[in-house]
């Protein structure tokens, strides 16, 4: 019987990770779910949901989540079925360049920095806010020109200077955890399992005590009305919605969508642990659905309280959910089991992405788009050293000088760019190669990957003007690398999808 997938070297990383689980396919469905939570509840929920609220959606900040979600289970599906037919590291990077070539592998492989190093950016930048929380709670108070970035402003309009001189905290935490990856120190499943344990308890917490203080009040009117649509009503109200884009009103909903969608980011990392899962063909779906319906029903939960037991106006802050569970007597005693909660679970996200990059690019420097010291391997530590200090170092300084949001936007459209990718390659393979060995195959495939597509392609075109001009600027650097140095030096793809004979 043909094999689907050839050939199965092992890669330096690959083999450390071998030989740290004895049992390689050691993982069950509950460790696949924790894997799954672990990576997606950070800053997203903590810190973006008060802006989401404040600036564009309101109480309606929960369809935003509603219409997130469907997203990624449409892209968590295809990832799915990618991850029991390919199981190598590099994710959806690996996918692109089995199934659609070596400059679509490329475009994605960029594309994925974003997702993992500059989201290790962000979400510290978003830890910083808890950290200082964490601090004012024992009153210890920090220079604020030391706790945040010199520059603010998603749009073009209201770009400007804050006063700040760099966001130490921040580059403080990736420092120390560059070190820990330089050196070697993984979490352990244990430790990964008792953080998903902590945050998941936070928030729980944070839903079941919050819900009682919740008032019909602060979610009326559900839908905050735009106000260019004043006096109009049919079509008229719609278009004067979508001339006055992601300030309340239909429009504002869609604006949150790519917010809330930040927040979902992370689920992805079930599919790396494909090799590694006891029964792939029945555990990954669960894992990857799994944690993410989970996670669904949190945010939407938690979306509810936030907005509901406070004035949503007043949501945008740096610490949002400790900030509204502070203006309520009952349950003020919370602030620092959640600050303490956000500062551990956060750091665990900037971890697990540092480490996701360090393997993206260990994966592509291996292929030849990028220098080979990307892929060195240090002798003693066994780690691939370099690239994870070029890594935290340039993480580092996305960190010191850009804020939360800023950072987080161009997350999410680099992930959506992926997700949408991994929808067309699952229906190019479907066509191409549809003998080939598919342990999970995506449902109603040619159903749920074109909607994926498009319900991730309706939040990036919601994503801001500035935004789409940075992802251009981004693919400008990529193809100059591309250009001036991959094409020249990249292998072809490793790994075929096969039809069985
Ligand atoms: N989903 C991750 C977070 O919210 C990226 O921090």
């Amino acid at each position: 019987m043909a094999d689907t997938v050839e050939p199965a070297t092992l890669t330096q990383p690959d083999r450390m990770i071998a030989e740290a689980h004895e049992l390689r396919r050691a993982l069950g469905p509950v460790n696949l779910i924790l894997i799954g939570i672990g990576s997606i509840i950070g800053a997203g929920i903590f810190v973006y949901t008060g802006t989401a609220a404040a600036q564009h959606a309101g109480p309606a900040v929960v369809l935003s989540f509603v219409i997130a979600g469907f997203g990624c289970l449409f892209a968590g599906l295809c990832y799915a079925e990618f991850a029991s037919m390919i199981p190598e590291s590099g994710s959806a990077y690996t996918y692109a360049y089995a199934t659609m070539g070596r400059f679509m592998a490329w475009f994605i492989g960029w594309n994925m920095v974003l997702e993992y190093l500059v989201s290790a950016a962000g979400v510290s930048a978003g830890w910083s806010g808890y950290f200082g929380s964490l601090l004012a709670d024992f009153h210890i108070y920090l220079p604020k020109a030391l706790m945040m970035a010199p520059v603010a402003g998603t749009g073009f309009r209201d770009i400007h200077l804050t006063g700040a001189i760099i966001n130490v905290p921040a580059v403080a935490l990736i420092a120390i955890l560059t070190t820990f990856l330089v050196i070697g120190v993984r979490e352990s499943a244990r430790f990964n399992g008792l953080m998903v344990l902590l945050k998941v308890a936070i928030v729980i917490a944070v839903i079941a005590f919050g819900l009682s203080f919740v008032h019909i009040s602060n979610l009326t009117p559900f839908i905050p009305p735009n106000p260019a649509t004043a006096g109009k009503t049919g079509l008229d109200a719609l278009s004067a919605d979508f001339g006055n884009f992601g300030k309340y009103g239909i429009t504002g909903i869609l604006a949150a969508a790519p917010i809330a969608f930040f927040a979902y980011i992370g689920f992805e990392a079930v599919s790396v642990a494909a090799q590694e899962a006891r029964n792939p063909r029945r555990d990954l779906p669960i894992g990857i659905l799994g944690s993410l319906g989970i996670c669904t029903l949190l945010y939407i939960l938690m979306a509810i309280v936030l907005t509901g037991i406070t004035d949503w106006r007043t949501l945008d802050v740096t610490s949002p959910v400790s900030f509204a569970v502070s203006k309520i007597e009952g349950l003020k005693w919370l602030v620092i089991p959640i600050d303490i909660g956000a500062v551990v679970g956060l750091a665990s996200v900037v971890f697990v992405s540092l480490y996701g990059q360090s393997r993206v690019f260990y994966s592509m420097a291996r292929d030849g788009f990028l220098w080979p010291a990307f892929a060195e391997v240090h002798k003693r530590f066994k780690t691939p050293h370099r690239g994870t200090i070029i890594i935290g170092v340039l993480a580092a300084v996305l960190a010191a000088l850009f804020p939360f949001d800023v950072l987080a936007d161009l997350v999410s459209i680099g992930t959506l760019a992926a997700f949408i990718s991994v929808c067309i390659g699952i229906m190019i393979l479907r066509v191409t190669t549809p003998k080939a060995r598919r342990q999970f195959r995506t449902p109603y495939v040619w159903f749920t990957a074109p909607a994926g597509v498009f319900v991730c392609g309706v939040m990036m075109a919601s994503l801001s003007d500035a935004t789409w001009v940075r992802l251009v600027i981004w693919t400008m650097i990529g193809l100059a690398i591309y250009f001036g140095y991959g094409i020249r030096h990249a292998a072809p793809s490793k790994w075929k999808v096969a039809n069985e004979g």
